[in-house]
């Protein structure tokens, strides 16, 4: 996980305003505290830094570890409980496994203006082979296949925002993803606006995205944007990234992703098996044609082939196949 705490720096010094170094977080799942204690260190925006930790044996490791750094501080304790110095600028919750039983005490937690960041690995669960435990669990249906791991990330975000609800408060995402086995979301706690939150339960034969299987309806899923494009546009690979190179490249490609944040994303491959063309066409070709008839694309994190775009996947199917037909 060192490139991915190399983006929660990152994240960090996004803030605005800049390296203002007088934040307040919480990491309520510390094990070593490695996490927080980088954002302490590395990214000037913080002052002080609460660690907790359940486990005797990963608090005696913690203890020793925060002693070293002033600001920090170790709880021995159970973060289902906040801590008494709440609320917190920034609270991250980064746990094995499914962040549901700390979730409302974390979105409780962060100041209005704040920050939540909250990880998920539970990917069995979230992203489809277990659907009747993400009813359980979620109270969603679940995406299968490809797309089950945005769909996972999205159904986070639409218990997230229920949860944050139910305290009379929303959320708002500044970035949030998919990756390798988790889903990751750094959240701006804000006051309700009124609007009921962009969740839906989507009907596959009526929707008109990228096609996500026929076995839905799916959700409740966040089919609101993963990006605040702005925000994104000020990440930086942190200077004392442990992976700059790659943490680069990612940074690079949620910029382009930014701009086209449209749920779920198409794959050629898919698309021409879909349609029965036996050779998929190249990914430049859908891009370029799709901007000669005046739609957006733009390439996404979440896969090295995909694309998301604001065009309708009729018009979609239908370059497709005409590429396919000029073979
Ligand atoms: C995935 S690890 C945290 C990793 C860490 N955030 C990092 O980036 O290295 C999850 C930790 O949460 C701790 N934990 C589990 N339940 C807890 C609870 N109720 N309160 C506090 N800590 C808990 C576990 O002991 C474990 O050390």
């Amino acid at each position: 996980m060192a490139g991915d705490r190399d983006l929660a720096v990152a994240f960090a010094r996004a803030l605005v305003p800049p390296a203002s170094g007088r934040r307040t977080g919480w990491e309520m799942t510390a094990a070593t505290g490695v996490r927080g204690l980088r954002l302490l260190h590395e990214s000037e925006a913080f002052a002080s830094f609460v660690f907790s930790e359940s486990n005797p044996e990963a608090f005696r490791v913690l203890s020793g570890n925060v002693a070293r750094f002033p600001g920090a501080r170790a709880l021995e304790s159970d973060s289902r409980t906040a801590p008494s110095d709440a609320p917190f600028d920034y609270v991250d919750l980064d746990p094995y496994g499914s962040p549901i039983a700390f979730a409302r005490t974390a979105l409780a937690s962060a100041r209005l203006g704040g920050v939540v960041a909250v990880t998920a690995t539970d990917m069995m669960v979230l992203a489809g082979p277990q659907p009747a435990a993400c009813r359980h669990r979620y109270g969603a249906h679940p995406v299968r296949g490809r797309l089950g791991p945005e769909g996972g990330l999205r159904i986070l975000l639409a218990y997230l925002v229920t949860t944050a609800g139910s305290l009379g408060r929303s959320i708002r995402p500044l970035l949030a993803y998919a990756r390798d086995h988790y889903v990751r979301a750094y959240l701006e706690v804000v006051a309700p606006t009124g609007e009921p939150p962009p969740v839906e339960i989507i009907d596959p034969e009526r929707w008109d995205g990228p096609w996500l299987g026929d076995r839905g309806p799916y959700g409740p899923l966040w089919v609101g944007p993963l990006f605040d494009a702005g925000f994104v546009g000020r990440l930086e690979v942190p200077p004392h990234a442990a992976r700059p190179e790659e943490v680069a490249r990612f940074i690079e490609r949620l910029r382009e992703e930014s701009a086209v944040d449209r749920p779920f994303y198409y794959e050629a491959n898919v698309l021409a098996s879909r349609l029965g063309i036996p050779t998929p066409p190249s990914l430049r070709s859908i891009e370029d044609g799709l901007r000669a008839r005046g739609f957006r694309v733009a390439r996404t994190h979440a896969r090295p082939e995909g694309f998301r775009t604001d065009s309708p996947r009729s018009s979609v199917e239908e370059l497709v196949r005409q590429i396919g037909s000029r073979r």
